[in-house]
């Protein structure tokens, strides 16, 4: 059975398919075989999949599957049971996609800015996902909110502060790690394969493998945390 990590957050814009190529790029190079289920019919991962194939850099070691709609997306999970990972990147508004997605998740990440309307939006949909897994007659899943386009200037700033005080408040688990605003990214997710695709002899790349490694270690290490619990119950 892979683990299945759910990237998800109804915010438009918030990092869901550069933190699910990531991710992806990061199980793939710990030896693990690995997919992106394209659950958001605006297709991006696939876009960045189909374009880097194009261009001659085919994601080493990430397969990409696309599902249109939530039955599509339970029929690929289930059919994907080869795989080591899944990473499930999800549509830009709250749905049944979004609640499969998340019910069938080792890991739920919320990437989001750091910022009350961003987190406003996360808290909000964790109460929903909360209510469905309760309705569907199970616990809900693990989930980690992970603060994207993160720069060094944030630190100690009031916005930091009373974000992490609100989702502390609301009892929401927060990354320790963010991912940072890079360049890189951006450029990786415009058709430029993993980032072990990327020159290495360039200083910004180094950067944003480290950091990915850095956010990706405590997200495996958050879902396994779920599986040990659920064993130990
Ligand atoms: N850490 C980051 N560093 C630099 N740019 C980023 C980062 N995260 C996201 N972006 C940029 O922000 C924009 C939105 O990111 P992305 O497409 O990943 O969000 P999304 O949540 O998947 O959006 P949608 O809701 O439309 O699916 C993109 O231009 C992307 O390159
Ligand atoms: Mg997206």
């Amino acid at each position: 059975m892979p683990s299945i990590f759910a990237v998800t957050n109804p915010k438009g814009g918030s990092g869901k398919t550069t933190v699910a190529i990531i991710l992806a790029g990061e199980f793939a190079k710990h030896g693990y075989a690995t997919a992106i289920v394209d659950a958001d019919p605006q297709g991006s991962s696939y876009q960045w999949h189909a374009s880097s194939v194009a261009r001659g850099l085919s994601p080493d070691g990430v397969d990409l599957v696309r599902a249109a709609d939530e039955k599509a997306l339970a029929q690929a999970i289930d059919r994907l049971d080869a795989y080591d990972v899944l990473v499930v990147d999800t549509p830009g508004y709250y749905g049944e996609v979004v609640i499969q997605a998340a019910l069938r998740a080792d890991l739920v990440v919320l990437p989001s800015k750091v910022h009350t309307f961003d987190a406003s939006q996360v808290v909000r949909t964790i109460r929903n996902l909360e209510r469905h897994s309760a309705t569907a007659g199970l616990p809900m899943s693990q989930h980690r909110v992970l603060f994207n386009e993160y720069d060094s200037l944030d630190r100690n700033t009031r916005p930091l502060r009373e974000v992490v005080a609100y989702l502390d408040a609301e009892r929401v688990p927060v990354c320790a790690n963010a991912l940072y605003r890079r360049v890189t990214y951006r450029t990786m997710t415009s058709g430029h394969g993993t980032l072990y695709q990327m020159s290495d002899k360039d200083e910004p790349v180094r950067k944003a493998r480290y950091n990915a490694d850095q956010v990706v270690r405590e997200l495996l290490a958050a879902s396994q945390d779920g599986a040990s619990a659920e064993a130990a119950a």
